[in-house]
């Protein structure tokens, strides 16, 4: 049995961590520098947008296990700046909105998925929409990517300036080894 504050998270917490942040970037970028150059008449566009749909599902689920994870395994103690209680605070609103806003665009592109019906343009029964935003929930769903974006760049910001600035190699909480 491991002690009662563990030094790092388990391991399935860092692989889903390094996965979830793996395809969370990857749909960021496709999703605002990609897909909208390939226009609506593309043949590719079907598929291009059932991929987004199934990584977006796979988002989604790791999502779940890892809400779940966070309230049943043990973590390690947060990290706690006594210089500087503002900065506990952002971290911590930071953190939770990640989930939140995560968890809006999987809600956003489910609400998507059921109002346009997807697999019937996925499977060619309905031609592909000229325009996603007659669909109240892409509105949400542009939104909520763009604050995701600047969310996961303060995050990755503070994960650097951890490591190289104040050189406490908190990032080794997130990664495996020994507790
Ligand atoms: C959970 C993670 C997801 C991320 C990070 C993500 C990301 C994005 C981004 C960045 C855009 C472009 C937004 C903009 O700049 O206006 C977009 C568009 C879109 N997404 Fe997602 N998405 C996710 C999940 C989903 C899911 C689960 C679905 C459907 C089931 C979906 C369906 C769509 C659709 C239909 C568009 C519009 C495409 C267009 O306008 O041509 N997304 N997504």
């Amino acid at each position: 049995m491991s002690e009662a504050t563990p030094k790092r998270y388990h391991p399935a917490h860092v692989v889903i961590h390094w996965l979830t942040a793996l395809l969370v970037l990857m749909m960021l970028m496709v999703g605002k520098f990609a897909m909208p150059g390939v226009p609506s008449t593309d043949p590719q566009k079907p598929m291009m947008l059932q991929s987004h749909t199934y990584i977006g599902g796979a988002i989604a689920i790791l999502l779940v296990i890892r809400l779940i994870m966070l309230f049943s395994f043990k973590r390690p103690a947060a990290d706690t700046n006594k210089d500087n209680r503002f900065l506990d605070i952002v971290a911590k609103a930071t953190h939770g909105l990640l989930y939140l806003l995560m968890l809006g665009m999987a809600l956003s592109g489910f609400g998507l998925f059921q109002q346009v019906n997807l697999p019937a343009v996925f499977s060619g029964a309905q031609p592909y929409p000229q325009d996603f935003f007659e669909y109240l929930p892409r509105l949400g769903h542009g939104l909520t990517s763009t604050l995701l974006l600047l969310l996961v760049l303060l995050h990755f910001g503070a994960a650097l300036y951890h490591q190289f600035i104040k050189k406490d190699n908190l990032l080794a909480r997130m990664w495996f080894g020994k507790n």
